[in-house]
């Protein structure tokens, strides 16, 4: 694995292992249990200790799942990323929610507790008095947005008593809303990761011509390329998913991976689909 630098200098992995999926969508689905645990297990033993989870997915199940599978390594050798649902966000029901995490994931803290979305009917002071608790009272290391704006991220990071250490956003070769919306750029300024999800367009990626071209000269995989272009930019870390080892293996190819700038380029270029630039 290689890292990154936290704004007070520890570490964090460029590639995390998403849990989006495993254990439901926004309910409860049990019926892959196991495949979820063997996944997460598969991922750490490969190296991905950075979990992202949520308390929204799988209704609370996605979180019992990542539970069980990390029971049986060293905790403090994990870094367990979470994020508090819209509907919970004045300052009482975040310190609820954050119990509520713990417990589904067997842990007495969170690395990274994200607001997971804006939520424009409850007032951010009210969500950040809680999170800030949650930081005095050690049961939180790091807070976070996700899906925030440049305005947004700027007004939180001036209620946040610590720093926001990080926006995660959904960033790739397809979608590059946060360089256009100047959040890229804020967070490179301001010491804030961009933490990019859906990193390869849940697969959808992997079938763009240029990236395919690019992929075959260096011998490499077109998830390789898409990833390697997010984790080679300054402050920008990435959250892939996988359930399958294969894949996961694969990806961590992205580590090594050493594109030229002129690839680089290219890529910074690429020509958007017409489904991104037209949506239905
Ligand atoms: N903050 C937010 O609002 C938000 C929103 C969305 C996602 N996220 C986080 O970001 C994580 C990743 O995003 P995502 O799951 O939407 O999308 P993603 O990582 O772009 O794509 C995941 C999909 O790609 C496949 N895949 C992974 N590596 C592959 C490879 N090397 N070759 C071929 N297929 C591959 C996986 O299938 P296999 O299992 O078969 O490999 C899976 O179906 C989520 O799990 C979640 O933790 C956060």
């Amino acid at each position: 694995m290689k890292y990154k630098k936290l704004y007070d200098g520890a570490d964090i992995p460029v590639l995390g292992q998403g849990t989006w999926g495993l254990g439901g969508g926004m309910a409860p689905d049990h019926s892959h249990d196991s495949t979820a645990i063997d996944a997460i297990r598969t991922a750490i033993e490969l190296g991905y200790t950075h979990i992202d989870t949520a308390e929204m997915y799988g209704g609370g199940h996605t979180e019992e799942l990542v539970g069980q599978a990390v029971s049986e390594y060293n905790r403090e050798e994990l870094f367990i990323t979470s994020k508090i649902w819209k509907q919970t966000m004045d300052h009482q029901d975040v310190i609820n929610a954050l119990e509520g995490s713990l417990k589904r994931l067997g842990t007495d803290y969170l690395d990274l507790y994200l607001i997971h979305r804006p939520n424009r009917d409850i007032p951010i002071e009210e969500t950040f008095r809680g999170l800030n608790a949650l930081i005095e009272q050690g049961k939180v290391r790091y807070l976070g947005v996700s899906n925030f704006g440049l305005r947004q991220l700027k007004r939180a990071q001036t209620l946040c008593d610590t720093q926001i250490v990080t926006n995660q956003v959904r960033y790739h070769l397809h979608e590059r809303k946060c360089v256009a919306n100047g959040v890229l750029e804020y967070c490179q300024a301001n010491n804030i990761l961009l933490t990019a999800y859906s990193p390869i367009d849940r697969g959808y990626l992997l079938d763009d011509p240029t990236v395919k071209q690019i992929a075959a000269r260096y011998d490499a995989t077109p998830a390789q390329v898409a990833l390697h272009w997010l984790i080679s930019q300054p402050q920008v870390i990435a959250l892939p998913m996988s359930t399958n080892r294969r894949h996961l293996e694969e990806n961590l190819g992205a580590l090594e991976l050493e594109l030229s700038e002129s690839d680089i380029e290219r890529l910074n270029r690429i020509e958007l689909p017409e489904s991104v630039l037209f949506p239905e």
